[in-house]
């Protein structure tokens, strides 16, 4: 097969009797040897060979990367992946969001910075040997020993923990890693409830020095913390406020694009001295401080309990009286918002994955001035800036910003006004 370009979820992309094939790992130009997959609504093949590789086409830093699960663009150049992001996304705004194109500008992509060593968190899972990461486009996990796409502090913990983990056997699900700096937090994942061993397992992992604090979760939702998991990071853009990160919660993954990231999401919005400010799926604040310095009063709404948590005690220590956190369901707050006749003026959004569809309308119905969305999903953002047109917003600037190096992630910022 010859490949035609690349798809939203990062695969190489022929075309085969008509139809749309999707190859993980191939890229644009070259000539491939595939082998079918068993036919489901979506073609697939396993790549076998490749005949003639892309110019672009490089030998990856790591020796996993033909089997592990966490980068797929490893074997594509730097500046390739760059370039591709910005194709993905742009043709998603105008072929699923139906944005003309030249509606927008689009700015260079910012945060190209070294492609390894930048992860401060990563989730492993039990492996034959010891623990990894889930495999290619499976849920078989690949044995790593060192991760060369995380921090220099966490890049051994992979081989290194896995000993200590040992006496947990299959009642370990899974071990969350997070770093701020030179500090270290784990969470571990638990089949039930949290027992003496795993409490001995926290301790000894806390003593032996490979993790100031460790969360033990139960899958119900109760925790016990050992040592002191909560991390502290500088709050981008407010010198008074320190972020709070543990584990189990959302964090960033990038240990220093963060900052470019609220830096330009916060600059788009272009928020005046007096504005009232709306910010929604706020986590434990990465946007909110920063915004909060540059307006009024910002309203927080996020539905994690933990986050909140966090977010709250931040703002307490920072002294920040202009924010308001709410816990609660994004489009639920929003929509007791409209019934009070509360009026916003700017609004940012950073949702997961799956978006936020009722964002058009109730973004219309708080009154915003100016919107910034924030999307690390393509066809996510491409839709719900589709449904932004619909009620009446126009973008106009996008501006990627380089978060998830070697792979095809990467964050979106788009900027619309009223
Ligand atoms: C992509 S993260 C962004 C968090 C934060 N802006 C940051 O950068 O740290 C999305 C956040 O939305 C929260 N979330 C997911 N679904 C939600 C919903 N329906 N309503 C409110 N918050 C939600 C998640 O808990 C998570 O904290």
């Amino acid at each position: 097969m010859t490949v035609d370009r690349l798809g939203l979820e990062g695969e190489g992309i022929a075309s085969h009797q008509g139809r749309a094939l999707f190859i993980p790992g191939a890229f644009p130009g070259e000539r491939v040897r595939v082998q079918p997959e068993p036919a489901g609504k979506v073609l697939r093949g396993r790549l076998e060979d490749v005949v003639v590789p892309s110019p672009a086409r490089r030998t990856p830093p790591c020796p996993l990367a033909d089997r592990c699960g966490g980068c797929d663009w490893m074997h594509l150049s730097p500046e390739t992946q760059v370039e591709e992001k910005q194709r993905l996304v742009v043709d998603a705004l105008t072929r699923i969001g139906r944005l003309p194109a030249g509606s927008f500008d689009v700015l260079p992509t910012a945060g190209r910075g070294t492609d390894t060593g930048t992860r401060r968190r990563a989730v492993l899972h039990q492996a034959s040997q010891g623990l990894g990461y889930f495999g290619r486009r499976s849920h078989h996990p690949v044995d790593v020993d060192t991760c060369p796409a995380l921090l220099r502090v966490l890049a051994p913990l992979p081989g290194r923990l896995a000993a200590p983990l040992l006496p947990l056997g299959s009642s370990l699900k899974a071990v969350h890693l997070l770093a701020e700096g030179e500090s270290v937090s784990l969470a571990l994942a638990l089949d039930g409830p949290v027992r003496a061993k795993a409490r001995e397992v926290a301790a000894t992992l806390v003593r032996a020095g490979l993790a100031q604090g460790v969360v033990l979760l139960e899958p119900q939702g109760r925790v016990e913390e050992v040592g002191r998991p909560v991390l502290q990071s500088p709050a981008p853009g407010n010198a008074g406020v320190r972020l709070r990160l543990r584990p189990d919660a959302f964090a960033q993954a990038h240990a220093t694009g963060a900052a470019l990231l609220v830096e330009r999401a916060v600059d788009m919005l272009a928020p005046r001295r007096d504005d009232r400010a709306l910010e929604l799926y706020a986590g434990n604040g990465t946007f909110t401080f920063a915004l909060a310095a540059r307006v009024a009063s910002v309203l927080a709404v996020e539905s994690s309990a933990l986050s909140v948590a966090l977010a709250s005690s931040a703002s307490r220590a920072g002294a920040v009286a202009n924010v308001r956190w709410v816990q609660g369901e994004a489009g639920r707050v929003s929509e007791g918002l409209v019934r009070e006749g509360v009026r916003f003026d700017v609004l940012l959004a950073d949702p997961p994955r799956t978006g936020a569809p009722k964002l058009g309308a109730l973004a219309r119905n708080l009154g915003v001035r100016r919107l910034v969305y924030v999307g690390c999903d393509a066809g996510s953002l491409a839709r719900d800036a589709g449904r932004l047109v619909e009620s009446g917003f126009r973008p106009e600037v996008l501006q990627l910003v380089d978060l998830f190096p070697n792979t095809h992630h990467v964050e979106a910022v788009l900027a619309f006004s009223a």
